[in-house]
């Protein structure tokens, strides 16, 4: 086992005191006991726990290769999919690819651009995209586990045709990549009739636990991302969490932690980097811990800010502002890559940076506002990465995967379900006259005229 992830928290008058840790020891044990006996709610959809260690080596190879086909044949791959059916390889790839990676020239992407779609109803950022397409060869990865979800199947509705227009029948259906459900839903049975490869979100995986299922991993692979790594990290993090005893489950502790500070009352969580290739790293966090805890008229609100830019919008409010936050950062302690800071003249008033570099400066700041911070009131979590590797960056995908589910069950909440993102796709569906929704429709249409 290479190196792990590294927790801490930070001392603080804000807490959390070793005493309310140690009050947590039991209930922690006995979520970890209701996760992995699979006696908790939601106990269907934990098959995420183990899968780092027991993965399809047949899927897994059936990923590589249309990854490998798609990086000879595509100049851009688009992925279509929305919430967990995307925001995990988004994550991913933009934190171990190259930050401005579609801008490359292709001999050094080595791969296709990537691009998004389904994120959204907006008619302008489609046209848009399809105006960023022209001249490009195209591949289309769909990715919905119902394969009813609107945002997503308008998009591919849009992009089938765009493929067929532009390929033919055939040629469209060589450049479709369908990940869905083994046996259900409208999309698995378009992908069949149509004859499209196949990728499988198993039944007992959840949308924003599935990054490590073919959801993420054929994107991931097709941006020339290593997934044997990620997967291996995600497996060491699996066996390294598996302990019961919280003293010595890091993972056990930050889930700990935040439960002690949300019943101290700080009800926001913000999720720190000082790395901007991880800022899609803490949108799919966002969604990790807000669609499983918010809930029940529970769960701790779960923001994002990327320091130090946002210190610059930001940090008054954390600094000074209203008590309800603490921090978890995600620091990465070697760069790939750092720039000395040596020959300036010193008329920018930067003499004393004089031989020290960037990564140091940025490592300064992430200390410096850690003490303000801390000092102000503003309890900290620490996860520190090693390096920004694909092993790593499996390790944490993992971390926070298994701190959700058992935060999940600290609240008393079902962590796996998600039972409100309902509510506006009734409305929307009943406003845009879907048949059985008639009576629906009366009802909000009477109460939009006031
Ligand atoms: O985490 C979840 O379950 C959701 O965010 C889903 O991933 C999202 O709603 C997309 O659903 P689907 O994959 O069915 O299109």
């Amino acid at each position: 086992m290479t190196s792990s992830l590294r927790f801490a928290i930070s001392p603080s008058a804000a807490g959390p005191e070793p005493h309310e840790l140690a009050y947590q020891a039991e209930s922690v044990l006995t979520a970890h006991r209701m996760l992995h006996e699979r006696t908790g709610p939601g106990a269907e959809f934990t098959g995420w726990l183990d899968l780092p260690r027991r993965h399809d080596p047949e899927e897994f190879r059936r990923i590589k290769e249309a990854a490998a086909r798609i990086r000879s044949d595509s100049d851009a791959l688009v992925v279509i999919g929305i919430g967990g059916s995307y925001l995990g390889a988004r994550a991913a790839v933009d934190a171990l690819g190259h930050a401005f990676h579609n801008l490359l020239p292709p001999e050094r992407r080595g791969g296709p651009q990537i691009f998004y779609a389904g994120t959204d109803l907006s008619p302008r950022y489609l046209t848009e995209l399809f105006e960023a397409l022209e001249g490009k060869e195209v591949s289309v990865n769909v990715v919905s586990k119902s394969g009813t979800t609107t945002e997503p199947a308008i998009a591919f509705r849009l992009f089938r045709a765009y493929l067929e227009r532009r390929y033919g029948k055939e040629g469209a259906r060589r450049r479709i990549y369908a990940t869905t459900d083994r046996a259900r839903g409208a999309l698995k049975h378009l992908a069949d009739a149509e004859g499209y490869a196949q990728f499988v979100i198993p039944d007992d995986v959840g949308g924003r636990y599935s990054v490590l299922t073919a959801v993420g991993l054929l994107p991931i692979a097709a941006a020339g991302i290593d997934i044997d790594q990620l997967m291996a990290g995600a497996a060491d993090a699996a066996a390294e969490y598996s302990e019961p005893d919280m003293e010595r489950n890091p993972c056990y502790q930050y889930a700990a932690a935040r439960h002690a500070l949300y019943r101290r009352g700080l009800t926001t969580e913000l999720l720190v980097t000082y790395e901007p290739a991880l800022r899609a790293t803490a949108e799919w966090w966002k969604q990790l811990f807000g669609e499983s805890e918010g809930k029940d008229g529970k769960g701790i609100f779960p923001a994002a800010a990327a320091f130090t830019t946002d210190l610059h919008s930001m940090g008054q409010y954390v600094q000074d502002g209203r008590r309800i936050l603490f921090e978890t950062v995600v620091q990465v302690e070697r760069p790939a890559v750092d720039i000395p800071l040596t020959g300036g003249d010193g008329a920018d008033g930067l003499g004393f940076l004089e031989g020290q570099t960037l990564h140091r400066v940025n490592h300064m700041a992430f200390l410096g506002t850690r003490l303000a911070h801390t000092e102000g009131g503003v309890p900290n979590l620490t996860l520190t990465l090693p390096e920004l590797t694909p092993y790593h960056y499996g390790q944490m995908l993992y971390f926070f995967q298994k701190a959700c589910a058992i935060s999940g069950y600290l609240l008393g909440v079902n962590p796996f379900d998600q039972p409100g993102v309902e509510a506006y796709k009734q409305n929307m569906y009943a406003l845009l006259g879907k048949p059985g929704f008639e009576a629906r429709r009366a009802e909000l249409e009477a109460r939009l005229r006031g």
